[in-house]
């Protein structure tokens, strides 16, 4: 879904055209649109409808508190992979209780700071976690909620980099080891086995791959029962994809339905960690075209924002859409003078940022009739953005925007140079 429209012959989000925003609140600046997350969300209620399902949102895709609000108002349980993220979740106004803790390397901490907090439950990825939480709840005179995250060892078919089911992946406890970890962990006294986790990947298309994990982590589930370990919920993790390109996307309801197939029947509650899928395809990247450069083999347009704000293209090569939505003011000489009067005409650009480095680009290859000043909108870019965002070659971080109907709000300030050294200081 292309969260832009045309209502008001610009391009707007709901009905705030990006020319405003950019007036207002300058660029790079990522722009979210609240009835797109919340149109997101409601496919998987739908979908899931008639289940004794939980929704919890991955934080990791994006976790600005007004996107982690916009969901807890919602109902939505969160998936965490820090302490920071649930410092989060909790000054979002998340509800601590619908947390589930994922992530290999969790330290005494977090895991503190997570039993505090009363968090749902724990998915426990190593035989080393599950003794130190044991330790660590018996410390605090508490018994940790536990679901052992298995590794199915089935192949999502997407980039290595986000595939995390394979049995070479860091992720999860080997298939083969889960019944003797089960049998462990009901032994420990400070451990309460809530359920079983499993995520396999991350921009998944095929339905299919997903499901044969289900049914995987369902004969563990009724081997389990067999000998008395019986659990609550099922985690089915969250990975399925979005379109950022010519992809074929299944709607929501026809991506779960295999899995759900699957899962018919079942006592257990269904628990689901989306990210990318609830955010992805309702933010954009907002930048201003800086510099043309026109040299004999390529042509490349410099913009605004760069890999520090955008890291996707740099670290997977990855696509993402582009389109001009607003023209520049005057154009600056150098462009008139190459340009002349005639109107602007397509050429083939790579769409480069202005760090110092080869890596630093945001797409190849584009078609598009650009003058310096120029604003771009790059497309779905809500997940796995900001969130991944740096201050390399010290750039302060974009601004947040988010629209609800015709209204703005600025979701956070456009860092400040001083910031980004305040906590530094020099020899005596
Ligand atoms: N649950 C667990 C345990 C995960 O590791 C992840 C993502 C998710 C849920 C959410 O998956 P999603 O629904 O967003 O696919 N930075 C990469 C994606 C990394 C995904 C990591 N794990 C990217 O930009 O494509």
């Amino acid at each position: 879904m292309n969260m832009l429209n045309n209502t008001h012959d610009a391009a707007c989000v709901e009905g705030v055209a990006l020319t405003a925003i950019a007036a207002q609140f300058g660029t790079p600046c990522y722009v979210y649109s609240r009835a797109a997350l919340t149109a997101a969300y409601a496919s998987y209620q739908t979908a899931l409808e008639g289940r004794n399902a939980r929704i919890c949102y991955a934080v990791k895709a994006n976790s600005n508190l007004a996107i982690l609000n916009v969901f807890a108002r919602l109902g939505a349980g969160f998936d965490i992979v820090s302490g920071g993220e649930l410092a989060r979740v909790i000054a979002a106004g998340g509800d601590p209780a619908k947390v589930v803790f994922s992530g290999v390397g969790k330290s005494r901490a977090e895991m503190r700071q997570a039993l505090q907090a009363g968090i749902h439950c724990f998915n426990v990825e190593s035989a080393s976690e599950l003794e130190l939480l044991n330790t660590v709840a018996g410390e605090m005179g508490r018994r940790a909620p536990i679901a052992l995250r298995v590794n199915p060892n089935v192949d999502p078919k997407t980039h290595p980099y986000i595939s995390t089911g394979l049995k070479t992946s860091k992720f999860g406890v080997a298939f083969a080891t889960a019944r003797e970890l089960y049998r462990r962990a009901h032994a420990l006294p400070n451990l309460e086995i809530r359920g079983i986790a499993c995520h396999i990947g991350s921009q998944l298309l095929d339905p299919q791959p997903a499901a044969d994990a289900a049914g995987r982590v369902l004969e563990l589930v009724d081997s389990l029962a067999a000998e008395g370990i019986a659990l609550q919920h099922i985690d089915l993790g969250g990975g399925m994809g979005i379109r950022y390109r010519a992809e074929t996307v299944l709607p929501t309801a026809d991506y779960l339905a295999p899995m759900l197939a699957r899962l018919a029947g079942r006592k257990e509650v269904l628990f689901f960690e989306p990210g990318r899928s609830l955010v992805g395809n309702a933010g954009l990247l907002l930048t201003q075209v800086e510099v043309l450069k026109h040299g004999e083999e390529k042509n490349f347009a410099v913009v605004d924002a760069a890999m520090n704000d955008l890291a996707r293209p740099a670290l997977y090569d990855a696509w993402h859409d582009m389109v001009k939505v607003g023209a520049g003011g005057t154009a600056p000489a150098g462009t008139a003078a190459l340009m002349g009067t005639a109107p602007i005409q397509a050429r083939r650009y790579e769409i480069v940022g202005p760090i110092c480095e080869s890596g630093d680009f945001l797409g190849h290859d584009r078609e598009l009739a650009l003058a310096e000043g120029d604003l771009l909108a790059i497309l779905s870019a809500g997940a796995y953005g900001m969130a991944m965002s740096s201050n390399y070659n010290t750039r302060p971080r974009a601004a947040e925007v988010m629209v609800d109907g015709d209204q703005m709000h600025l979701i956070r300030r456009r860092e400040e140079v001083a910031q980004l050294f305040a906590l530094e200081s020099v020899l005596p």
